[in-house]
């Protein structure tokens, strides 16, 4: 049993981000800056922020917060992501999720600038995605198929069963596994007898931040378990996933924390790098 290790995956992907920043930043002159939408407070989200700000300034990327009590209304923000749109010196723009219930995540969403959005969640790139011609992927999806790649498991043909439909990760990861040729099931709350379709996977991606879900009789043995869930417990951080259990049981599987949590965050930083060339691509 191999067990997963994403913090090296992610020191490899930011190895590689850096050196090709480092050649843009040569030809052009330009720091790469990255905007940050912040609605209200949320513990999760700050941590998170916390860990991405430090990993793109390891790179060389500066980022900027633009800061929201959570009674915003959707104009203000909407007026923000125009600025930021047509601001030459803003290379990216990230909305930081989740969002107040009165704002609607597709109304703010439709109006960044697909060339600048890093978490590739705007429309017109989700809808790339769809048909095929993948420009700018969700950070989570890209970290999943990242470490898939990296970790030489094969795609094609293989049965994938993914524990989510959120747009954030199970909407996009199905359908950028789908692309690689691979039988996609998504399941959820309303799936019925979850362990049937489990049982059957060669692949399982869980996020649903239920900690210890997945247990060692939910999974065929032999099978490559990805554990995407975090969630902080009084024992501390924990994933979907039963390791001790289903350690004996899995080819391989990502522990919880050291496995998605640090892919996904250089997968943003290979975003930014992705939407600091589209607007240099535009200087031309
Ligand atoms: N590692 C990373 O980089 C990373 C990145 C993003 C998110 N996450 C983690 O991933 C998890 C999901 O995040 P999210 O934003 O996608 O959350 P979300 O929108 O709440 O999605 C959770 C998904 O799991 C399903 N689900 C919940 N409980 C279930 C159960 N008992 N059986 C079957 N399906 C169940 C939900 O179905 P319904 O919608 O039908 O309720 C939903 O599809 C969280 O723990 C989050 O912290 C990790």
């Amino acid at each position: 049993m191999t067990i997963i290790d994403g913090r090296r995956i992610a020191d490899e992907i930011k190895k590689d981000v850096k050196s090709k920043l480092d050649e843009l930043k040569t030809i052009y002159g330009v720091t790469p800056t990255i905007a940050s939408i912040i609605i209200g407070d949320n513990k999760e989200s700050e941590l998170y922020l916390k860990l991405r700000d430090k990993a793109s300034s390891e790179v060389g990327i500066k980022s900027k917060h633009y800061r929201f009590s959570k009674g915003v209304s959707k104009e203000e923000i909407i007026k923000v992501i125009n600025e930021l749109n047509n601001n030459q010196d803003i290379h990216g723009i990230l909305l930081q999720q989740p969002i107040p219930e009165h704002l609607s995540l597709y109304n703010l969403l439709s109006n960044i600038n697909p060339l600048k959005d890093v978490e590739g969640l705007t429309p017109y790139n989700l809808g790339r995605l769809m048909m095929g011609y993948e420009k700018i992927i969700p950070c989570t999806p890209l970290a999943v198929l990242k470490i898939l790649e990296y970790m030489d498991v094969k795609l094609e043909g293989s049965n994938i069963v993914i524990i989510n439909h959120s747009i954030i990760v199970g909407k996009p990861l199905s359908i950028l596994l789908l692309n690689r040729n691979a039988t996609v099931t998504v399941c959820h709350v309303y799936t019925k007898n979850l362990k049937q379709y489990t049982l059957d996977a060669d692949i399982l991606i869980t996020a649903t931040g239920v900690p210890g879900l997945i247990k060692e009789d939910y999974i065929k043995k032999d099978a490559c378990v990805i554990d995407v869930g975090i969630t902080k417990t009084s024992e501390g951080i924990r994933g979907d996933v039963d390791f001790n259990g289903v350690k004996e049981k899995a080819s391989m599987l990502t522990p919880v924390p050291g496995g998605v949590g640090p892919v996904t965050i250089a997968c943003s930083l290979m975003n930014m790098l992705e939407t600091f060339q589209n607007c240099m691509e535009l200087k031309k």
